[in-house]
């Protein structure tokens, strides 16, 4: 899982974007920016989403680094120019360090053995504290007044976040005392803070961050952003503490806390003192324990040695001091509410208990259900609905129920009690193993999926309807979709009421779905968390159905409003589809979409571009499509009414083939709108705002022209 990318590219990449030609364009380009900005500050809608925002600011700088001479007074590009030198630019005052990992008590006791035979005596004490899951800043005030935030950045130096870090709660502005020292400690988003955050990222048309961690990271790191999003921070170091000479840690971080900021000796679980490994052991199962009660996201126990001679006896590398330690916690376990206990059976015909809980973060990620892995499992725990439940998540699996608060339960809370026979099908269960299956196995279900994968919007197979699916399901001439591609003739025509002419037009019509471009073949296979539209992003992305299932949740998570759970899903559905997937390519069914370049090429360009940063990357994304902006980032376009020839669902799938990005609602930074017959409201908002509209019939002759491979413009087909 990604956790440290931040959701936002918040830092103007001018490198990479396409200068504006002309100054009015730019002075333009200024003033859609700060109307943006001014709006939101005055706590209206967002004017422009994020990646707009980023990329008409990079636009902006990119102009000024061609034109130096148009540069504006004040342009809003001077702040962000300045925190984006590379590393950061504020140097500092000692280097920021890492710290090493131990995972297990015979790590730490190495651990603390090493330290011992270096100091040749014990540790004089250590301190334990909660490891906070969020962005190390360095804040230096002077006679008492903050005067400058930094970020860790690559450790010597880091970026000016002076300016957004002026709200964080626990970094005061201004300190019980007029002293002059430099404050270290972890920036962060509280779980309740995170979830506001995220409905209002979300109510105003951006993503939803991924986690507290990337929501805090970008927040603090993003300029003029136009949403508010409150951080808080604890601090674990000081410098420069004015008779802090010699002071033992925990009692220099007590007189940061009287100067008023918060640090973590003052957060739920205090700051223990511990003088064995023992005992360190112990406070670290303790701060472990209270987890997912602090209210914020945590990944560990922090050991420090507490004396400050004991620590300049240690010493440090060049990358983590040697009198401290991260001693990393297992998989997040926090508890929720469940709601109910749904029973799901799988494509193989696997029937596992699935819990529905109230939405709870655990390791980060909005957690709505887990898994109760099977019923035996299900009815040794005694979980019941009502119940306060443990979930787990570790790393990138799915989320899991491991037992239930038995002290907090309702009353009334019934046993659950297992299905009697497949709750899909009405079929008898098969109980010989732990993994309940429907006896039909792949068979149960098998007309669903099949309706599914030949619908319209899927692979669009005229003649193959309910009832002929029925038939050849029950016939046992098909389980999967793969299937199909083995039918003849003569097989179809034994089926009640199918003559040879019809039985003929099927077998050509399931031959000629085999050209179906990949979002189809993957709407049709019915991923879980998946529909039509994102399936379609999935294609566009990954190109090929080989790199779609090597990708890792992680590189998933690059999709468009793909976060931390969808891609476990996703990925566990592409396994789990692996041998209908592998049936299908065998059958010859297309595996590419057209006119995407293949991702590994798009992710070694990438590379090449990064490495060589002349913004060659942009070029070998192949030529621009018609829908594409300058810059290679899709033209937001509208479809209202219908386009001759396609369907609703068609005419999105031909905006996004043009390399547009399909959207519902026409705003100002709608780019195109697409009128047909039978439009509303949206032509006429369109036209109010001043809009190009393209008539359907040019925008299906534009379809035409690429499809044919003339290389068209957008121009070529306005009006
Ligand atoms: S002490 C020289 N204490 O963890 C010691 N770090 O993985 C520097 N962190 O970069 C760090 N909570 O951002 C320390 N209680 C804590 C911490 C903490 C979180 C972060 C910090 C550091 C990272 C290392």
């Amino acid at each position: 899982m990604s956790t440290t990318t931040p959701a936002v590219s918040p830092v103007v990449d001018a490198a990479h974007a396409a200068p504006f030609t002309g100054a009015e364009e730019y002075h333009a380009a200024i003033a859609e920016i700060r109307a943006a900005a001014a709006s939101y500050y005055a706590g209206e809608d967002l004017a422009m989403d994020d990646a707009t925002y980023d990329a008409l600011l990079a636009r902006v700088a990119a102009t000024e680094v061609a034109e130096p001479g148009w540069t504006v007074a004040g342009s809003p590009t001077e702040v962000v120019a300045a925190g984006a030198v590379a590393g950061g630019d504020v140097e500092h005052s000692t280097p920021m360090l890492s710290l090493a990992n131990v995972f297990d008590a015979d790590e730490l006791h190495a651990w603390a053995a090493r330290l011992e035979r270096v100091l040749g005596r014990p540790a004089r004490g250590y301190t334990v504290e909660p490891k906070i899951d969020g962005m190390a800043i360095a804040a230096r005030y002077v006679d008492g007044r903050l005067v400058q935030v930094a970020t860790r950045g690559d450790g010597r130096a880091g970026e000016d976040v002076t300016g957004q870090a002026a709200a964080v709660a626990g970094l005061p502005g201004e300190l019980a005392r007029a002293v002059t020292v430099e404050v270290r400690g972890e920036v962060f988003m509280t779980d309740a803070d995170f979830t506001r955050a995220n409905e209002l990222r979300t109510a105003h048309g951006g993503q939803p961050f991924a986690n507290p961690r990337n929501a805090a990271a970008g927040t603090l790191r993003a300029q003029d952003r136009a949403y508010v999003a409150p951080l808080s921070f604890l601090a674990y170091g000081v410098h420069d503490l004015p008779g802090g000479e010699g002071l033992f840690h925990s009692a220099a971080m007590a007189a940061v806390a009287e100067l008023g900021v918060a640090t973590t000796a003052g957060s739920p679980t205090g700051m223990p003192l511990c003088s064995t490994v023992d005992e360190l052991l112990a406070a670290i199962a303790a701060l472990g324990a209270a987890r997912g009660t602090l209210g914020f996201d945590i990944d560990g126990a922090v050991i420090k040695a507490d004396d400050p001679a004991d620590r300049d006896a240690a010493g440090s590398s060049s990358r983590a001091p040697r009198w401290a330690i991260a001693h990393k916690f297992p998989a997040d376990t926090r508890t929720g509410k469940l709601l109910g206990i749904e029973v799901q059976v799988g494509r193989t015909g696997v029937i596992t208990p699935v819990a529905v809980l109230e939405p709870v973060q655990v390791g980060g990620v909005v957690v709505t259900s887990a898994t109760l892995h099977n019923f035996d499992d299900l009815v040794r725990r005694d979980v019941r609905v009502g119940d306060t439940v443990f979930v787990r998540r570790a790393g990138e699996v799915i989320p899991e129920i491991t037992g239930a608060k038995l002290d907090v339960r309702p009353d009334g809370a019934e046993p659950f009690t297992p299905p009697e026979v497949c709750p899909r099908c009405g079929g008898d269960i098969d109980r010989s193993q732990k993994r309940w299956r429907c006896v039909q196995g792949r068979a149960c279900g098998a007309v669903e999926s099949l309706a599914y994968f030949t619908a319209r919007d899927s692979m669009d197979i005229e003649g193959l309807g309910d009832k002929v699916i029925r038939a050849l399901v029950a016939a046992g001439h098909v389980t999967d979709p793969a299937d199909l591609y083995d039918l003849d003739v003569e097989t179809l025509e034994q089926l009640d009421r199918l003559g040879r002419t019809s039985a003929t037009k099927l077998v050509t019509a399931i031959d000629a779905s085999r050209t179906q471009p990949l979002s189809r073949v993957l709407t049709g296979l019915g991923v879980r968390m998946t529909g039509r539209s994102m399936s379609r992003r999935l294609a566009r992305h990954f190109a090929s159905m080989q790199d779609l299932r090597a990708a890792t949740v992680e590189q998933l998570q690059e999709v468009e409003a793909v976060g931390p759970e969808r891609a476990a899903t996703i990925h566990a559905e592409l396994a789990d589809l692996g041998p209908v997937i592998d049936k299908l390519i065998a059958r010859g069914v297309t595996t590419t979409e057209p006119g995407v370049t293949p991702y590994a090429e798009r992710v070694a360009a990438a590379a090449a571009a990064a490495a060589s940063d002349d913004g060659a990357g942009a070029a070998a994304a192949g030529p621009r499509l018609p829908l594409q902006n300058e810059d290679g980032t899709p033209m937001t376009v509208v479809v209202t009414g219908s386009v001759p020839g396609l369907t609703r669902n068609e005419g999105n799938e031909a905006v996004e083939h043009l390399g547009g990005k399909s959207s519902g609602s026409v705003s100002k930074r709608t780019a195109l709108v697409v009128v047909g017959d039978g439009a509303g409201t949206k032509a006429a908002k369109a036209e109010e705002l001043g809009l190009t509209i393209m008539p359907a019939d040019r925008f299906a002759a534009l379809l035409t022209a690429h499809t044919n491979g003339d290389h068209p413009t957008l121009a070529d087909f306005l009006p």
